[in-house]
């Protein structure tokens, strides 16, 4: 009875909630924000209709701080960009050309928090991109203390015999080579208490057989999270990893089959929120996780991994 108000409060029944655990769309590659509208995975576990940021208390664990957040303008980014403000940090967002009405409503969003949110619109598979990312965070932050590697891409296929090597090679340029790019360019800068997050997946340990050389990428990046954490360490700088499960973002429109959306859920019965997500990425960038280096959360809706 309960639920029942609370549903009524929240206005009329989505697709979600007729059955679809997404509602099904396909969108052009990048996905746009925009397009995907504002759903909501389920409105009987989540606490609002603002996707958690109303419920999220800050306390300034984030105060001065200034972060690159790549992949900034939607998503999972977004939400990152969201709550470092809410935190107290500014940040440099960076996306694609195509994304830049996107990574407007990323700015005005941080804005209202009273942060500054600068943003700079490059290819990450190119080296001299990511060189540029570090150049305009130093010259408009004044310096970087948080690395948030979370820009990715993904394509379906089902057999390796259909899997093209340019794909191949895509995927890794856009979700390791240019992590290793901008970490290597961004290490310089960093000082002791600095932070490297990384986003991976929780595909990395559940070795999805559809999205090959995408799981091969996060489970590289894993790997690359404890080799560059044991290395760094000596310098107080940590590294760590974020895994999430599935989260209703432009990216899953734009590269998942009407099957794949289907079945696009976690064992709490519904996808996760960018907002949930997000929360991981404050706790590894603040002093609470001040004794967490190379290691990975898991916020994935439930699903037990090793790792
Ligand atoms: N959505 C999910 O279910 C899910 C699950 C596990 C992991 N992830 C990871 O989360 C991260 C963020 O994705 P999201 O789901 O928020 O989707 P998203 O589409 O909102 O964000 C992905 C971003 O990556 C950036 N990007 C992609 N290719 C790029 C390139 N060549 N150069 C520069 N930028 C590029 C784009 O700016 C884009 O905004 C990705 O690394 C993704 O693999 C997502």
């Amino acid at each position: 009875m309960q639920q029942e108000t609370e549903r009524g409060a929240q206005g009329p029944q989505s697709q979600f909630e007729k059955g679809h655990r997404v509602p099904i769309q396909h969108h052009k590659q990048p996905g746009l924000q925009k397009e995907l509208g504002d759903p909501k995975p389920t409105n009987t576990q989540l606490p609002t209709e603002d996707n958690g940021y109303q419920t999220y208390k800050a306390a300034g664990k984030l105060k001065g701080k200034r972060a690159i957040i790549t992949g900034g303008d939607s998503g999972i980014g977004r939400a990152i960009a969201i709550l470092y403000a809410m935190e107290g940090a500014s940040s440099l967002i960076t996306y694609l050309p195509e994304e830049e009405s996107d990574a407007k409503t990323t700015v005005q969003r941080v804005e209202e928090q009273g942060q500054k949110c600068h943003t700079i619109a490059l290819d990450l598979r190119k080296k001299e991109n990511c060189k540029k990312i570090v150049e305009k965070a130093l010259e408009c932050l004044g310096g970087i203390d948080i690395l948030v590697n979370n820009a990715g891409t993904q394509n379906m296929i089902e057999d390796i015999k259909d899997l093209t090597e340019d794909q191949w090679e895509n995927t890794f340029s856009t979700n390791i080579d240019s992590v290793f790019y901008l970490s290597k360019y961004t290490l310089p800068h960093l000082k002791n208490g600095s932070t490297i997050i990384n986003c991976a997946s929780i595909n990395a340990y559940i070795g999805r057989p559809d999205l090959l050389d995408y799981t091969s990428t996060k489970g590289a990046l894993i790997s690359f999270t404890r080799g560059l954490s044991n290395q760094q360490m000596k310098n107080g700088i940590r590294v760590n990893a974020v895994c999430p499960g599935p989260v209703w973002t432009p990216l899953i429109p734009a590269t998942m089959n009407t099957s794949a959306q289907e079945q696009f859920t976690s064992p709490m019965g519904r996808p996760g929120q960018p907002s949930e997500i997000a929360t991981c990425f404050v706790f590894l960038a603040s002093q609470d996780s001040s004794f967490i280096s190379g290691q990975s959360l898991h916020p994935n809706g439930g699903v037990v991994v090793n790792g």
